[in-house]
């Protein structure tokens, strides 16, 4: 009898599976296609600066941790190819919050209430690089180092052996700096979100009603805004952005190696992968 009952239960189960296949389609609509979303972090305090190490896998990130009454940062480390997956806090990082990547030297930058450190890859920690004293609000690299400094938004750039701030942007405040493979600027303050054109220095306006969390570029070197309603894909050759993902407090966009879409919203980090759902859920969304 008891061997009856363990041959049949799969059969039943394998039949009602096909009968009564339920799709849940709780992917996301990412630029007209249906993606399913792989949980990669979860139970998070906003996380922002969404960073992925394409050679090892490893995904950066900071977000908001309590201390006692204080609200502050840390940066943590997460590698998902191998099991277990794990995220480790990188340590020696004092309100640890943002992240850049230096694609042409393969490294690491970190900033804090207190400077800008440096990953080492063989320690997993960070080392103290520079600028002890300063609040770091954002870094940025590819061809210069630029960092924002908190609180005063003033944006700053490398130049003969020492930080200096960018002459064209003394005046104003920015919160999101990035440049493209092309070379073309964007940043972001509480005004609107801006491009410098490459060629002619032209500066204009792309949106004044995005608030700008990250910006970031696919391997095509297209740019995708994370605002706080969703991910916005720039619209050229206009000059505007349009929305591609509606997600509810949206706090970052990066992607892996294989060019998958990673996004948080207010605390978990996910994937986008191929759908095989794709048809069906798609009118769902
Ligand atoms: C918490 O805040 C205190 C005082 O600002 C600081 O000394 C301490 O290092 C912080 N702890 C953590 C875990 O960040
Ligand atoms: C934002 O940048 C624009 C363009 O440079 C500038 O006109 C505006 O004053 C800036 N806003 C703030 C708050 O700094
Ligand atoms: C999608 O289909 C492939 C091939 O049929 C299967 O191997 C894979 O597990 C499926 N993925 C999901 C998420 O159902």
């Amino acid at each position: 009898m008891l061997l009856l009952l363990l041959l049949t239960v799969p059969d039943v189960a394998a039949e009602n599976n096909v009968k009564n296949e339920k799709v849940s389609c709780d992917g996301l609509l990412f630029h007209d296609v249906y993606y399913d979303r792989e949980i990669l972090v979860e139970n998070l305090g906003r996380p922002y600066n969404l960073v992925v190490h394409k050679q090892t896998g490893m995904l950066l990130f900071s977000h908001t941790v309590q201390n006692g009454t204080e609200i502050d940062f840390e940066i943590l480390a997460c590698h998902f190819n191998k099991e277990p997956k794990q995220c480790d806090i990188i340590g020696g990082i004092p309100g640890g919050y943002a992240i850049a990547y230096d694609s042409a030297n393969d490294d690491i930058y970190f900033g804090g209430h207190d400077g800008i450190y440096k990953y080492n890859f063989f320690t997993k920690s960070a080392e103290f690089f520079d600028e002890r004293g300063k609040s770091i609000w954002g870094l940025f690299i590819r061809k210069n180092f630029y960092y924002i400094e908190y609180p005063t938004q003033k944006l700053y750039v490398y130049q003969n052996d020492d930080f200096v701030k960018v002459a064209e942007a003394v005046n104003i405040e920015i919160d999101n700096f990035f440049v493209s493979k092309a070379s073309d600027i964007y940043f972001a303050n509480k005004t609107a979100l801006y491009k410098v054109e490459s060629v002619g220095r032209r500066t204009v306006v792309l949106s004044d009603e995005v608030m700008v969390r990250q910006i970031a570029d696919d391997k095509y070197g297209d740019i995708y805004i994370c605002g706080t309603d969703g991910i916005y894909l720039e619209d050229k050759p206009f000059n505007r952005i349009k929305r591609i993902a509606e997600i509810d407090h949206a706090f970052g966009i990066t992607f892996d190696g294989n060019d998958n879409a990673i996004y948080a919203n207010r605390n978990t980090i996910y994937r986008l992968l191929p759908s095989n759902t794709t048809g069906t859920c798609y009118n769902e969304n």
